[in-house]
């Protein structure tokens, strides 16, 4: 950082005062990770200077047989690591993954049923103010009201009733597995063609622990920074037959040059995925989200589907009376860092929600464990039920201050 802090010392110092942030706090946002400083190194590199539009091998400027070496690697690991016959590593993001999908199988006003916003699904699976919902017709389906579980039966009568030419399964705030099977089953019923968006689960997906949907969905997107703990940025899977229509939509079809840095930074992160210690850290992962449910019930919080199987929590904060939007305040005065998120049959506005989710892949990636869990519930606990008091949020961040500095992040940033 000694050059970036002589050019610009205002931005060396955010780095900085970012690192010494990551280090110090409880960070709980469950599509939040800590990439290796392999990947950091990879994501400041050279690379960034180079124009790579167009593919390996068949690329639209000259001198690209470096990177071509680069984007090979990243599409065999991705490949490898998901079981898929190709894979497109160029998405700037998830939310362009799904554009890709989007504009390779649908015209403008396509029904597409996906998965509702306040039930769990992502933005680009239709809502109103993202461009799946301006520009395709959509139908939502939700989770029972008993169960807070998909309501397959209500996914199958809506795909009867509207026969959509796509339909998606995964989202942002399914604290269960999804089974991709059903889905399959009734995208063929009605001849829709199906999109799993992993972008959550994907590093679950990869260590066999959630159920793939490589095999079944015709497309399976994902962001790389999830539990997949590589860079920001996305990736479409498909199957042969789809290749070459996907790859003329993300590039020249939604996006011109490829980010080469980025991509080299993914293969490094999908090589890390393919070492076995990956599936252990992916075990400690559903472990620790399963431990910091239990410690939360145990505290009287009722958990939207009554837990979890995977990375992340879904907490109803309803009874307490309490606001989303105010527990993340509060959370953050005590420097624990969660997101407010709305909960099935929401009463709330997106902006205050009943709800905050809670992952642990980050606080996994420091070495965190169970034990750290239940201490983690004790501390939210703390601030909660006492909603606003200064000193019990002063002594809280004390709390985590020591119990972050037993796990350090980045020492060498952080100075
Ligand atoms: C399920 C799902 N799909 C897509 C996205 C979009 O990813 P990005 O923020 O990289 O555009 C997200 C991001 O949170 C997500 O949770």
């Amino acid at each position: 950082m000694q050059r970036l802090a002589e050019v610009d010392p205002d931005i060396a110092k955010a780095l900085r005062e970012e690192a010494r942030r990551q280090h110090r706090n409880l960070e709980l946002i469950a599509s939040e990770n800590f990439v290796s400083e392999a990947v950091l190194e990879a994501l400041g590199s050279v690379m960034t200077n180079k124009y790579a539009e167009g593919y390996p091998g068949r690329r639209y400027y000259g001198g690209c047989e470096v990177v071509d070496v680069a984007e090979d690697l990243a599409i065999a690991r991705a490949k490898e690591l998901f079981g898929a016959e190709h894979a497109n590593v160029q998405p700037h993001s998830g939310a362009q993954a799904n554009m890709a999908v989007y504009f390779t199988v649908l015209k403008p006003g396509d029904l597409v049923l996906g998965p509702n916003l306040s039930h769990g699904g992502h933005l680009t699976a239709g809502s109103p103010v993202n461009y799946s919902g301006k520009f395709y017709a959509i139908v939502p389906y939700g989770v029972r009201r008993d169960t807070e579980r998909i309501d397959l039966d209500e996914v199958r009568d809506l795909a009867k009733k509207h026969r959509p030419k796509l339909i998606i399964a995964g989202g942002s705030a399914f604290p269960r597995a999804i089974d991709f099977a059903p889905f399959g089953e009734i995208a063929r019923e009605v001849d829709a063609m199906l999109m799993a968006d992993i972008a959550h689960p994907a590093g679950l997906v990869a260590a066999g622990l959630h159920p793939s949907p490589v095999g079944i969905a015709d497309f399976v997107t994902t962001t790389t920074h999830k539990t997949l703990r590589g860079p920001r940025g996305g990736m479409v899977m498909c199957a042969a037959k789809w290749a070459q229509g996907l790859d003329k939509t993300v590039m020249p079809g939604v996006q011109g040059g490829p980010l080469m840095h980025v991509i080299a930074a993914k293969a490094v992160a999908f090589r890390e995925a393919l070492q076995p210690a990956f599936r252990d850290y992916q075990r400690q992962i559903v472990a620790n989200a399963k431990a910091l449910a239990e410690a939360l019930a145990g505290h009287g919080y009722r958990l939207v589907s009554g837990g979890t199987d995977t990375h992340l929590v879904l907490v109803d904060l309803g009874a307490r009376g309490i606001t989303g939007k105010d527990a993340q305040e509060a959370l953050d005065r005590a420097w624990i860092t969660v997101n407010k998120n709305t909960i099935p049959f929401e009463t709330k506005s997106p902006m205050v929600t009943s709800g905050i989710r809670v992952g642990t892949p980050a606080v996994t990636t420091r070495g965190m464990g169970e034990p750290e869990m239940a201490e983690i519930a004790r501390l939210i606990d703390r601030v909660l039920s006492k909603l606003g008091d200064a000193s019990v949020e002063a002594s809280v961040r004390g709390a985590v201050q020591e119990l972050t500095s037993r796990f350090p992040l980045y020492p060498e940033r952080t100075t």
